[in-house]
């Protein structure tokens, strides 16, 4: 059985499928560029799932919601209609939005946010990029149901793919069943993170088996192959909190991208998916005709870190041919369909070999990666407080403070709607100094950041937990080649971290476990095949180091892309200043940009425009 959707208003609802799919369908031949025009009806809609019906905001009554399917080169416009109660934004997660910072899609950092019963309209090309990226609300909490595919074909078709062509291309996207209002959980997670847990995961909306309402085991999704084929599997991680292993019993994957980039292609029975990334990987169906189990099992640090509930999900690869069993019929096929060995829920290493696997297939980056480095920069991710009151109060398990994240000892501090978009301020010269900060260096003190005494409330951590909160910029000059060394730290917790940067994608020249030690490790960096990616997870109690090259002009996001680091605030904006010339310049926004309302005045155009009339 599905999780059932019943639409609120359901008459408009049918009308409005006819438009979409009228609107959808809009799809001009393939040609040279084509212009892929979609809409998305934001609404909110009753689902029935483990026997409870729950409210939940989607598009289009989708979950996941609808796929983007396009051609590299192509022009992609989304019409989003917010007819739900919530502002929303819509991020492309990895489309670089080159010299397009507008249509990013981050709410008052680089766009008002589309208020209720308002539209809002984008517009970008998608070029240099092929592969597997997604789309997601970039709204606390709300992105578990708002999400979808993104997905980049070359523009030379599936011939010119560096690997066979597949038979098939099917997403796979990994997510969670929320039965917790999404928009309460995002706003209550500083007071207690640890009641914020799903319900269940799901694969391509579906929980699967291992949940059942009423005794009845719930469907999951069924991959139907043929013997011999190919498919390609277009991963993505969808889920709020949790990285996943994902197996196929009796098959292998060959991984051949991750994050839209293309990787030497390694075999692996076992792939690591943490939120924010995104995995293409080949199956071939070579197994003795029959079904057999697709599990996806999240992972966690093991203690002294807090063990939160996390469910695993299970789906299934069927042979053409295979349903039930059929008397008499001999091989693997049998009433049990076979099931992977997955990997202990606290194995964090795993993870680390399969993303240490990763090397990319184009050596692009290879001259790249050894230029000089204009900026090195040291960013420390953990936990920390801030008192309710005050600046002192009892730390550790005191209900005297708030449990926030933070990036060198400082939580981000979200630009309220009271202000504008930092990406206008930035645009019409308006003094960002009183909103923002710049995002320190290095941390304030250095300690043994992957000390695991730091985990449990203890005299040890108090010392550090104090922080603050500050709208943290950096800002870089354009054309800087930057390398950012990310440690996680055992601050409370011994968490991974998937860092997001928008904008731009980054090389991947190191990984290790414990501290970064310059010394031992930068003889160690690979600068010859640095994978390239938008999302790189910061190892359980480890660090990365990734460089990238400060070349798109805007305000750009930077944050982990666990729901709960993100709204406590684990983030930072990267302010890339215009180059030299026009072509390396930030045009103007776009028609019809969203406006914060009636709550600034003068608009941040009027208030450019009055100043340059005052100057001459
Ligand atoms: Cu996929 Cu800023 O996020």
């Amino acid at each position: 059985m599905y999780c059932q959707s019943q639409p609120a208003a359901q008459a408009a609802t049918m009308a409005l499928a006819v438009f979409v799919f009228f609107l959808v369908s809009i799809v001009l031949p393939l040609a040279e560029a084509a212009s892929i025009e979609h809409v998305f009806i934001v609404n909110q809609m009753k689902m029935t799932c483990l026997c409870k019906e729950t409210v939940v905001t989607l598009v289009n009554g989708q979950l996941p919601g609808p796929t983007i399917e396009i051609t590299e080169g192509d022009s992609v416009t989304v019409h989003v209609v917010n007819r739900s109660p919530y502002n929303i934004t819509i991020h492309w997660h990895g489309v670089k939005q080159f010299q397009n910072c507008w249509v990013d899609g981050v709410p008052m950092i680089t766009q008002c946010p589309i208020t209720p019963n308002k539209n809002f309209t984008y517009q970008f090309n998608v070029v240099g990029q092929e592969g597997t990226l997604w789309w997601h609300a970039h709204v606390p909490g709300l992105r578990a149901t708002l999400h979808g595919a993104f997905i980049i074909r070359p523009r030379h078709g599936a011939d010119s793919y560096p690997f066979p062509k597949p038979h098939k291309e099917i997403p796979v996207i990994i997510g969670d069943w929320w039965e917790k209002d999404l928009a309460e959980m995002a706003m209550n997670m500083t007071k207690n993170i640890f009641s914020a847990y799903a319900s269940a995961s799901t694969v391509n909306g579906l929980v699967g088996d291992y949940f059942n309402c009423s005794g009845v085991a719930k469907e999951g999704f069924v991959l139907d192959v043929e013997p011999g084929k190919t498919y390609l599997l277009q991963i993505i991680n969808a889920g709020l909190f949790s990285e996943f292993y994902l197996k196929i019993a009796g098959h292998k994957f060959t991984v051949v991208a991750a994050d839209a980039n293309y990787v030497n292609p390694f075999t692996t029975d076992v792939i690591a998916i943490a939120p924010g990334e995104t995995v293409d990987a080949m199956l071939i169906a070579d197994a003795p005709p029959g079904r057999y189990y697709m599990v996806a099992l999240p992972n966690q640090a093991p203690l002294p870190d807090v063990q939160t509930p996390e469910y695993a999900t299970r789906g299934m690869v069927k042979y053409k041919g295979e349903h039930k069993k059929e008397e008499g019929h001999r091989g693997t096929s049998s009433d049990v369909p076979i099931g992977p060995k997955m990997p202990d829920v606290h194995d964090t290493i795993t993870s680390f070999y399969f993303h240490g696997n990763l090397t990319s297939l184009h050596h692009k980056g290879h001259l790249l990666a050894q230029q000089r480095v204009d900026e090195h920069l040291f960013r420390v991710l953990g936990l920390g407080t801030i008192c309710k009151q005050g600046q002192f109060c009892k730390r550790g398990n005191s209900s005297d403070d708030i449990q926030v994240a933070t990036m060198n000892n400082v939580s981000f501090q979200q630009p309220t709607a009271m202000t504008m978009p930092l990406l206008e301020a930035q645009y019409y010269h308006i003094s960002l100094n009183s909103t923002a900060q710049e995002l320190p260096k290095r941390p304030p003190i250095l300690f043994n950041f992957t000390d695991e005494a730091l985990i449990p409330f203890g005299p040890k951590e108090m010392l550090l937990e104090p922080t603050y909160k500050a709208t943290l910029v950096r800002r870089f000059k354009h054309g800087a080649m930057v390398e950012i060394v990310f440690q996680s730290t055992t601050m409370l917790q011994g968490d991974s971290n998937p860092m997001h940067l928008h904008g731009h994608n980054m090389m991947v020249v190191a990984q290790g476990l414990g501290n970064y030690d310059p010394v031992k490790d930068v003889p160690s960096y690979n600068l010859v095949n640095p994978v390239v990616k938008n999302t790189v997870l910061v190892p359980n109690r480890g660090w990365i180091a990734i460089r990238f090259v400060a070349n798109n002009p805007g305000v750009w996001f930077m944050h982990c892309h666990y729901e709960f680091h993100l709204v406590m605030g684990m983030v930072a904006v990267f302010i890339v200043e215009n180059g030299p010339t026009i072509d390396t310049s930030l045009p103007p926004p776009p028609d019809n940009f969203p406006t914060c309302g009636s709550k600034i005045n003068p608009t941040p155009k009027e208030f450019y425009l009055q100043s340059k009339k005052s100057e001459t």
